[in-house]
């Protein structure tokens, strides 16, 4: 199964990303988790030490790999040609990091460029790397993606199975969330979940499910605030503290092998 998490910055997308992976593997799966956004804090929510972490140098980052692979040249240094399609097979096993628990941890960092969308050597190696995780690989994928939509075009998100798409009650969270759900209906995504993180009370739940029934969705699952969460996260209890958002996310992973 390959799974997305989406949603505005600071909903939650990195603690579910991290919840998920470790309840999955749990369950004795291989689990990839891919930390795609530029904050690279999803190693913490796993249980990777920070010195650990520091040693990474994360894939967009690794200027001989992107060379080597990209093969970047050309007669002219402004016009440099590369490999759209360049080999990515072995980076899993080559690159990721192995948490604690046996989860690979790829980290891709930030791509620098005028537009994220760019066709630079960084970029063409990442998208190349997810649409193979994504399409070849025999494991479970977890991306945690970056907040936002930009980088939510198509030659990647098509291929996953399942698209979380978390949201805080907050209008602006919810006018992301109805907008990432636009997009990911246009790209054909098989499954698509709507999941409302951070639920203190009934009136915030009654305000996400009015928001989105207004636009004839409705929610799939809340998962309460803790203030245990916000505190430390997954560490240092890992999954062993039993902590309602963390059943929530239990709850999740049941529907997810439905
Ligand atoms: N159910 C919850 N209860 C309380 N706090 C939560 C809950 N879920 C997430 N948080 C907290 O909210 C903050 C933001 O969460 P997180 O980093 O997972 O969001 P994000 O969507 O990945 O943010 P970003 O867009 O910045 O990457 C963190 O401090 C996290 O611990
Ligand atoms: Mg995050």
């Amino acid at each position: 199964m390959k799974v997305a998490v989406v949603g505005k910055g600071g909903v939650g997308k990195t603690f579910i990303a991290g919840a998920l992976s470790r309840l999955i593997r749990e369950g004795g799966y291989e689990v990839i988790a891919i930390d795609a956004d530029p904050s690279m804090n999803l190693y913490l929510e796993l249980g990777v030490k920070p010195e650990v972490f520091k040693k990474v140098i994360p894939l967009c980052e690794n200027k001989a790999l992107i060379k080597e692979r990209t093969k970047v040249g050309g007669l002219d240094e402004n016009y440099p040609v590369f490999n759209l399609n360049p080999y990515v097979a072995d980076i899993v096993e080559g690159y990721a990091v192995e948490t604690p628990e046996g989860i690979k941890l790829l980290i891709l960092g930030t791509v620098t460029g005028a537009a994220k969308g760019c066709m630079c050597p960084a970029n063409a190696l990442l998208r190349a790397l997810l649409r193979h995780v994504f399409r070849r690989v025999e494991a479970t994928v977890i991306v945690d993606m970056e907040a936002g939509l930009e980088h939510l075009g198509r030659g990647t998100i098509e291929y996953v199975d399942v698209v979380l798409n978390i949201l805080e009650p907050s209008i602006q969270s919810v006018e992301t969330s109805l907008r990432i759900r636009s997009l990911v209906e246009e790209l054909g995504v098989k499954k698509h979940l709507f999941i409302a993180n951070k639920i203190s009370n009934q009136e915030q739940e009654k305000f996400i499910s009015d928001e989105l029934s207004r636009h004839g969705f409705s929610l799939d699952l809340k998962i309460p605030y803790d203030e245990r969460v916000r505190l430390s996260g997954l560490r240092p209890a890992g999954l062993t503290a039993s902590l309602p958002p963390i059943e929530l996310v239990a709850e999740l992973k049941r529907r997810l092998y439905e």
